[in-house]
C-alpha cells in the first residue's frame, strides 16, 4: 500500500465526523486498554494518539494516560511541556488525584494525563512500597465519580518501551492489552516475552487481564518481508490479530510535529482511514466480549 501523495490542504479539524456521544451512565468504569510492547519505535504512542482520536471521533469519551517519561503522546497532542503542571508522575507517587492531571486536547472528547521526565524516577520513589504495582489502578478507580468527574468510556495507557514497574502498573490497571507490532523480522521475538509478562501479571496482580488484540503497524506492501511477517503473526496469534493493518504512511509521522493527531492533520490519508477502521474493530470486539 503506497502512501497517499501529500496534499497541501491539511484537513480542517472541523471536518472530523464526530458522532453522537456514547457516555456511560455516571460512575461506571471506563474500559482500560494498555498499549504495550517493550520494544521502542513500534507505534505505541502513535496508536495511543490516533486510536484515541478515532474513538473520540466515533462518539467515545477517551482519556489517554501518558506513562512514558519521554512524553511523546503529550507532545504529539500539542500539550506544551511548560503547561504540564500535574503529571502522571505526581499521580503515581500519590501527590495528586488523576483528575488533577487530566487536561483537554484540541480534539473534542479526547483528554490526556501528560507525563514529564520525572516519571523516569518513579521506581526509586515507590519501588519499596507495598502497593507499588497498583498505583495506576487505584488512581483510576474513581475517575468517573465525584465532584469533578468525567464520563470516560475508554482509557488508553501509553506504556514506555520496557517491562518495568510503569508497564506493570499499566497491566495491573488494564482490562486488556493492545500490542502494536511492527512488520519487521524480529517482531515475533519480543512478542513471546511480552506474552509471558502478561501471564505473570495475570497470575499475580490482575486475574482478569486479557490480550485485546495485536495491531500490525508500519506495513509496507512493497516489502516482501512485511508480507511474510503479517502471515507469520496471523498464523501464530490467529484471531487475536486485528484485521486492520496500519500502513507506513508519511502523514502519520509528520502529524506529531504539528502537535496534531493524523486524523486532524489529514483526515483523508490512508493512515487516518486505517486508525478509524481500527477503532471500529475495537468497538466491535468490545461488543462481542460483552455479549459472550
Ligand atoms: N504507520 C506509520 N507510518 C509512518 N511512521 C510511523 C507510523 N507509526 C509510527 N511511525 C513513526 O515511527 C516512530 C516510532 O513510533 P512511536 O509511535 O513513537 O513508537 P513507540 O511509542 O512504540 O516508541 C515515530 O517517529 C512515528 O512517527
Ligand atoms: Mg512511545
Amino acid at each position: 500500500m503506497a502512501d497517499n501523495p501529500p496534499t497541501d490542504h491539511p484537513a480542517d479539524p472541523l471536518v472530523i465526523p464526530f458522532g453522537k456521544a456514547t457516555a456511560r451512565p455516571d460512575g461506571q468504569r471506563p474500559r482500560v486498554l494498555a498499549i504495550a510492547n517493550q520494544k521502542g519505535g513500534v507505534g505505541k504512542t502513535t496508536t495511543a494518539i490516533n486510536l484515541g482520536t478515532a474513538l473520540a471521533a466515533i462518539g467515545e469519551h477517551v482519556l489517554i494516560i501518558d506513562l512514558d517519561p519521554q512524553g511523546n503522546a503529550s507532545t504529539g497532542l500539542g500539550i506544551d511541556r511548560r503547561t504540564r503542571r500535574t503529571s502522571t508522575y505526581d499521580v503515581l507517587i500519590g501527590a495528586a488525584p488523576m483528575r488533577e492531571a487530566v487536561v483537554p486536547t484540541a480534539v473534542p472528547q479526547l483528554y490526556i494525563a501528560p507525563s514529564t521526565l520525572d516519571l523516569s524516577g518513579l521506581e526509586l520513589e515507590i519501588g519499596q512500597s507495598r502497593d507499588r504495582a497498583f498505583r495506576l489502578r487505584n488512581a483510576l478507580s474513581n475517575i468517573n465519580n465525584g465532584a469533578r468527574s468525567y464520563d470516560f468510556t475508554y482509557v488508553l495507557v501509553d506504556c514506555p518501551p520496557s517491562l518495568n514497574l510503569i508497564t506493570v502498573n499499566a497491566m495491573a490497571a488494564a482490562d486488556s492489552i493492545l500490542v502494536p507490532l511492527q512488520c519487521e523480522f524480529f517482531a515475533l521475538e519480543g512478542l513471546s516475552q511480552l506474552l509471558k509478562t502478561v501471564d505473570e501479571v495475570k497470575k499475580t496482580l490482575n486475574p482478569k487481564l486479557s490480550i485485546h488484540g495485536i495491531v500490525l503497524t508500519m506495513y509496507d506492501s512493497r516489502n516482501n518481508l512485511a508480507n511474510q511477517v503479517v502471515a507469520d503473526v496471523r498464523q501464530f496469534m490467529g484471531r487475536k490479530v486485528y484485521d486492520t493493518v496500519i500502513p507506513r504512511n508519511v502523514r502519520i509521522s509528520e502529524a506529531p510535529s504539528y502537535g496534531k493527531p493524523v486524523l486532524v492533520y489529514d483526515l483523508k490519508c490512508v493512515g487516518s482511514e486505517a486508525y478509524l477502521r481500527l477503532a471500529t474493530e475495537i468497538i466491535q470486539r468490545e461488543r462481542e466480549l460483552k455479549a459472550s
